[in-house]
């Protein structure tokens, strides 16, 4: 019999074209920065890594189920992190946005009791806008200065998605699974 592949997944809120626009463009050519198209932008809810057919489809269910108001998320200023074992430049989100966090911890209740598993994190809401290899610090230093507490705007969320990624020499490539609807209860 032939095997599906599992695929690599995650869930995430995407943005408007509005707000895409206004973090792709703090981009700016720095040596060893390489930044995430714009398309590419989203806030990581939930990362799952490789998952098979069977349990993809009782996640879609179970997902499908799930009723979280839509809420609006002020965007907020810039940072770097290293974790697992790279370095990114982001951009932040106000700190204790209630509807986020439902929806964060929905979500992750809903995994559970679907009995699918998830690498665990604890949750640092962000967007990665660059991945940085070797760049020089004093550029690295001007641009977070220059951002550090920039305000980006105000973004209401009906929805959020379901991805699969695909990792190419050139960089991921995320595809939509399916996205869902928020919904006031
Ligand atoms: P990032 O937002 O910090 O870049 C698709 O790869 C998404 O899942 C990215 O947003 C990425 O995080 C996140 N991701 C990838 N690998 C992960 C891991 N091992 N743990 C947690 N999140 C991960």
């Amino acid at each position: 019999m032939m095997r599906v592949m599992a695929k690599r997944l995650f869930i995430a809120l995407e943005f408007p074209n509005d707000c895409r626009a206004k973090l792709a463009a703090l981009a700016q050519p720095i040596p060893g920065v390489r930044w995430v198209a714009a398309e590419q932008l989203h806030l990581t809810l939930a990362f799952l890594g490789n998952v098979d057919a069977e349990p993809e489809q009782r996640l879609k269910d179970h997902l499908a189920e799930l009723r979280v108001p839509p809420f609006s998320l002020r965007l907020y200023g810039v940072g770097i992190f290293r974790a697992r074992r790279r370095t990114a430049l982001w951009a932040g989100v106000e700190d204790d946005n209630e509807g986020l966090w439902e929806l964060h911890s929905e979500i992750h209740r809903t995994l559970a009791e679907a009995g699918i598993g998830w690498v665990s994190d604890s949750f640092k809401p962000h967007i990665t806008l660059a991945r940085v290899k070797d760049a020089p610090v004093h550029k690295l230093r001007f641009f977070l200065k220059a951002n550090r507490s920039r305000g980006l705007g105000m973004v209401g969320f009906t929805e959020f998605t379901l991805f699969s990624s695909v990792l190419n020499p050139a960089g991921a490539v995320h595809r939509v699974e399916q996205r869902y609807a928020l919904v006031s209860r």
